[in-house]
Formats: C-alpha cells, structure tokens, sequence
C-alpha cells in the first residue's frame, strides 16, 4: 500500500517558475490564479533490510558460525523485541498529542513528526499564506533577486540543507552557467564555524564577482538560520554578512528586506533584529517551538535553501509525511523505522556493535551522512550512553578505513545507503585499441556494474567474517525517496531513544562548551588576535 504514493491534488498557486529539479509525471508549476497542481509519484518506497545482520540456522559447528553466533543478533531476540517496540511505538504516538508534559520528559520536541502532512495539509487550505507558501515565495523572491544565496547556519540549522542540496543538485551547480541552472541561485554555507579564512575568501569571491548590484547575475543575498537566534557562530557571520549587504546594496531597510531571508524561532535576539530592521513578522520563516534543531530539516531550515535551488518541496514532505505513516500504522514486519531501530539496538545491547557506520554508496550522499552523524550523536549520546555514529563513503572509504572494518575490533555495525537507480544512463567503460589497463575484457561493464558488484562483494566479505550489515535502500535519488529516508531515520533516532531511557531532544552537553567559550571571550583583552597567540 505505501510503495506508491499516489496522487496529490493541490487546486493551489505555487508561486515558483521554474520546473522542479524531478519532473515527477504531470507536475506542472504555474503562476495563475486558478491553476491545477497535481502530483504523480512513481513507486518508490525506501527498503530495508537486516538480513546481514541475523545468525543464520546451522546444524553443525563451524569456526564461522562460532563468530555468528558470538556477533549477529538471532531471529529469536528480534521476536523478543517486537512487543516492545509496539509499545514504543505507542507512546511516541500518544506523547505528541501531549498538552503540558511532565518535568522529565523535557524538552519534548516531537512536533516533527507530524510536521510533514501538517505543512501539507495547511498549503492545500491557504496556499500562499501557510508556511509552506511563505515559503516557496521567500524562495522565488531570492530568485528573482540574487544569482548567489549564502546559507548561514550550524548543526541542525545547517546540515539538512546541505544534505539536500548535495544529494538532489547538479553535483557542480555552483560552477554551472547561468543557463544551465535555469535561474536558480549558487548556494553557500557559511556561519557553521568560526574560520577567518573561509569567511575572508567568500568575501573576497563575493566582492569580485558581485560588482555592479544593478546586475541580477551579480546580486547576492543571505537566508540567516537559526532557531534560538542566538548561536554565537552564526551570530557573528551574520553581522559581518549583513554589513556586507548594507556596504554593497545601501543601508535602506527594503534593500536588507529584498536580500536577507531569516529563519528562526519564535522569540529570540536573531527575530528581534530583524523585526527592528523592518522585516515583518511574515516575512521571518518558522522554526516551531515543538522542533527541535536537528530534527527541523522539514522546516524552513531545510526547506528554503532546497526550494530556492528549485528542489521540489512538495515531493520531499510527501515522502516525509508516507514515512510517517508507515511508521504509525505498520506492522513490525513491514515498518522500516522500528525494524532499523531494533536491529541496530540489539545489535549494540547484545553484541556490543556500539560504533554505527553508516556507509553511502554515492558521494553525493556524504553530507546526509554528517546529518545523521549530529542526529545521533547529539540525540543518543547520553548518560554514558549512545552509538557513536561514523560516515563512510564508498567506495572511496574501502581504500581507508575498509581495512579496519573488515579486521580490526569488532565493534561495528555498517548500515549501507545504496540508490539502485542512476539519474543518468549508465556510463559504459568502451574498449580501448591497446588494451594496456587490461580492461577490454570489461568494456561492456559501466560504472553503477562496477558499483554493484563493489557493494555485493563488500556484504559478502563482511558476512565470511560474522561482520554485521544491514542494507537501506533507495529506489532512485530523488525528494521524495529523500523525504522518506531522512523521516525514517528521525523517527529511528526517537524510537531507540526510549530503548536506551535518553530523552533524545535537546543537548544539555553541548551547554558546557558554550558557557566557556562565552566567560573566555569576556575575559579576553580585545586585540583582535586570539588568546592562544
Ligand atoms: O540540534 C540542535 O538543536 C542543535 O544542533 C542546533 O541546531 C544548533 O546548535 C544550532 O542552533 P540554533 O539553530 O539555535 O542556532
């Protein structure tokens, strides 16, 4: 039943020009009064599958099966569990309608969960006054007006948009012409460390290419991200960004309200910046109370710099929101979220995997990876507790760490990310006349072949050694196999929160640094060279 999407009809405005990076069958964007949207989804279901993770039944000893049952998990504790993870599942379900929750179990951010269909559901009766169209109009604006947006943003406010735009864009969209990237904005992340340097050489980009502001191709703007509003890295980029708009632009009001796009909180020093600088309440996007930040990649943190690149937002909830509805009406048996939960749970309670790999088969996929690494180090790690999460991507990553997860200690588990379908058409290796890389006996093979057969012999060469494995895989790379996949993995992340007892909301850990960093500061001499110096 979920495998396909469906059909979604919006009899609504979307305020965008421009064709979706997908074009999904029948998916038209207009600009009339009265238009028709409508929404075809192909039959792409994320899958998963932890059959490389289960000791297999076998009459007779073997030094194999020694390890196996020393190192897999056995189908009969995966039965065991089931039960409780119904009961997860349950209170999950039950804590998000939850008015006033109790001291412990603060903060309580579960408002992602329903985010999706929410956002949905409100554009389908107000459009271009929910969020969502504030959205998609707060994207078409930097469209028109800007031909480089620069990103500011740290940790959850950060790392879902880059995640999207890495996986869904043009691998090279920054260095495409203009044409070639129909109108949409190059996109920059800054604000998510405290680097002179990097600051300085966008600066120096920006100030070289951006010359003449009556030029669109040499307009820039900034959507400033972040929920608190007071994060003091993305705080300091941005005074020095919006001095740099006022510098090129003017110092009018209109001309900061024409570039700048913030997102942000419902209270905090970053809205009341803004609202003195003249941006009405509207025109300041939402991270809701109830969404905590690395679980906000659904909010206009993710979804503006996604739609401003002409991703298709629509189809990344609508991914989101099936996940969800998997997640609250499926059996164990077919209920991806709890299945990934609990295999990798047991894995780390009965076998001690507690180093958790996730290895993505695409390099295009390495910024999803550094998502889910802040997803769930900051979610699980807790009380001593929680899997320390590590990213690899292959195949670049067998010829690095491969070795050490193939032989070294024994406490991994690897969740390989694979997309079977390729964007392009395969790329064949073709013969060559003197044959000396010996390859000729190949030619007809192409590079996902050689992908393929990477990805198979790795499972197989873990699975000799009683090494866990667990495959998700994704039909094709697209927003809405995107949207389900980052959905299942939060939803996850909550799921084995309440296996471990953590509340996986909040980072009451990350406070310590802040408060130092904060009394150095003030302590420092103000000489405009650091204190180690
Ligand atoms: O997950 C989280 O809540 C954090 O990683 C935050 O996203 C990060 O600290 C940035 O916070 P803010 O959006 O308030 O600037």
């Amino acid at each position: 039943m979920f495998g396909v999407a469906g059909s979604l009809q919006f009899g609504l405005r979307v305020p965008t020009a421009e064709p979706p990076a997908n074009n999904f069958t029948g998916h038209s964007h207009t600009q009339t009064n009265q238009p028709h949207f409508r929404m075809q989804l192909p039959d792409e279901a994320v899958e998963f599958n932890f059959q490389g993770s289960v000791c297999p039944h076998l009459e007779t000893w073997t030094p194999l099966a020694e390890l196996q049952s020393q190192h897999l998990i056995r189908a009969e504790q995966i039965d065991g569990i089931k039960q409780q993870m119904m009961q997860v599942r349950q209170s999950i379900g039950s804590d998000r309608t939850m008015v006033n929750p109790p001291a412990k179990m603060l903060p309580q951010e579960s408002g992602f969960i329903d985010l999706p269909s929410l956002m949905l559901d409100q554009y389908r009766r107000k459009g271009e006054n929910s969020e969502l169209g504030r959205i998609l109009r707060a994207a078409g604006k930097l469209r028109e007006e800007t031909d480089r947006v620069v990103v500011l943003g740290i940790g959850g406010s950060f790392l879902g948009a880059k995640a999207l735009f890495d996986a869904l864009s043009h691998t090279h969209h920054n260095e495409l012409p203009e044409r070639m990237r129909h109108g949409k904005p190059r996109l920059y992340f800054e604000g998510n460390n405290v680097d002179n340097d990097s600051l300085q050489d966008l600066l120096d980009m920006l100030e070289n290419t951006c010359v003449d502001p009556a030029i669109k191709e040499e307009r820039w703007g900034v959507v400033v991200v972040s929920k608190s509003g007071g994060t003091l890295e993305t705080a300091s980029v941005y005074r020095i960004m919006r001095n740099e708009l006022a510098r090129f632009y003017g110092h009018s009001p209109e001309s900061l309200r024409k570039r700048i796009v913030p997102v942000t909180g419902p209270s905090g020093k970053l809205r009341e910046l803004c609202l003195a600088d003249g941006f009405k309440e509207d025109e300041i996007l939402k991270i809701p109370e109830s969404v905590g930040g690395r679980f906000s990649v659904m909010t206009a943190a993710g979804l503006l710099p996604a739609a401003v690149v002409g991703l298709d937002i629509l189809a990344l909830l609508l991914g989101a929101a099936t996940m969800t509805r998997r997640f609250l009406e499926e059996p164990f048996d077919r209920n991806p979220v709890l299945q990934y939960a609990a295999v990798n749970h047991l894995l780390n309670k009965e076998t001690g995997k507690n180093t958790r790999v996730m290895a993505v088969w695409s390099r295009k996929l390495e910024a999803l990876g550094m998502w889910h690494d802040q997803l769930l180090a900051e979610s699980l790690g807790k009380q001593n507790l929680g899997p320390t999460p590590l990213t690899v991507v292959q195949t670049r990553d067998l010829h690095s760490r491969g070795q050490q997860h193939q032989d070294g200690p024994r406490n991994k588990v690897v969740n390989n990310l694979f997309v079977k379908g390729t964007r392009h058409a395969p790329i064949q290796l073709g013969m060559a006349d003197r044959n000396e890389d010996d390859l000729n006996s190949l030619s007809r093979k192409t590079l996902p072949d050689i992908l393929s057969a990477a990805f198979q012999g790795t499972n197989q060469a873990f699975a000799d050694a009683a090494r866990p494995t667990n495959d998700l895989i994704l039909p094709t790379l697209s927003e809405h196999t995107m949207g389900q996949l980052m959905q299942m993995l939060m939803l996850a992340t909550i799921v084995e929160g309440r296996l471990l007892g953590v509340n996986p909301y909040g980072q009451p850990g990350v406070e310590a640094y802040k408060k130092n960093m904060t009394r150095i500061l003030k302590e420092m001499p103000s000489k405009g060279s650091s204190a180690m110096g």
